[in-house]
């Protein structure tokens, strides 16, 4: 999927319509959160975009995306504000993907990366594969 809410990315680096006035206020500012769709990350983007930021944001799973895009379109002070990409970020080509959609939808502006997406193995170090090693470096790091 490219991207849904066109509506936001139409709004190139303007905020969302949130209300992010004061003295948190983001509006203006836009914004990568990697894993938005559930957890912390899903916390991260309600709150920037209630701030007033336009959040672009990014998962694995389309129809979890599509549907968490949907749920922030109906809510009063998020409409419009997200739009997202899915995108495994363990992946090299599709980062690259989802930077140029995030190029493309801020203007090649970007005030605020959440590097949300993080994983790890619950098994001793030594118990590690050459695969784990490189899915866990290719996910936090690269
Ligand atoms: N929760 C905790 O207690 C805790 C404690 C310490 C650190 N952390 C760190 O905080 C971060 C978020 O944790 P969480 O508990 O909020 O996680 P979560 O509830 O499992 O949510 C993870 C989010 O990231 C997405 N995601 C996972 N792997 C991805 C990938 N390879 N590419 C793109 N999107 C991916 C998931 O969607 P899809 O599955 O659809 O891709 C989902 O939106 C992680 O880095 C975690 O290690 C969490």
């Amino acid at each position: 999927m490219a991207a849904a809410s066109e509506d936001a990315a139409s709004k190139g680096s303007s905020a969302g319509s949130g209300g992010g006035r004061g003295r948190w206020s983001q509006r203006g500012m836009t914004a990568l959160v990697t894993g938005g769709t559930r957890g912390i990350g899903r916390a991260v983007v309600e709150e920037l975009a209630a701030l007033g930021a336009a959040v672009h944001t990014c998962s694995r799973n389309e129809a979890d995306l599509r549907a968490r895009l949907a749920e922030w379109d109906a809510t009063d002070g998020l409409r419009g504000a997200v739009t997202g990409s899915v995108c495994d970020v363990s992946a090299r080509d599709q980062r690259e993907r989802l930077l140029r959609d995030v190029a493309a939808r801020f203007g090649g502006r970007l005030d605020i990366l959440v590097n949300n997406v993080g994983t790890n193995f619950t098994k001793p170090t030594t118990e590690y594969t050459a695969e784990d090693y490189s899915f866990l470096m290719a996910t936090n790091l690269e």
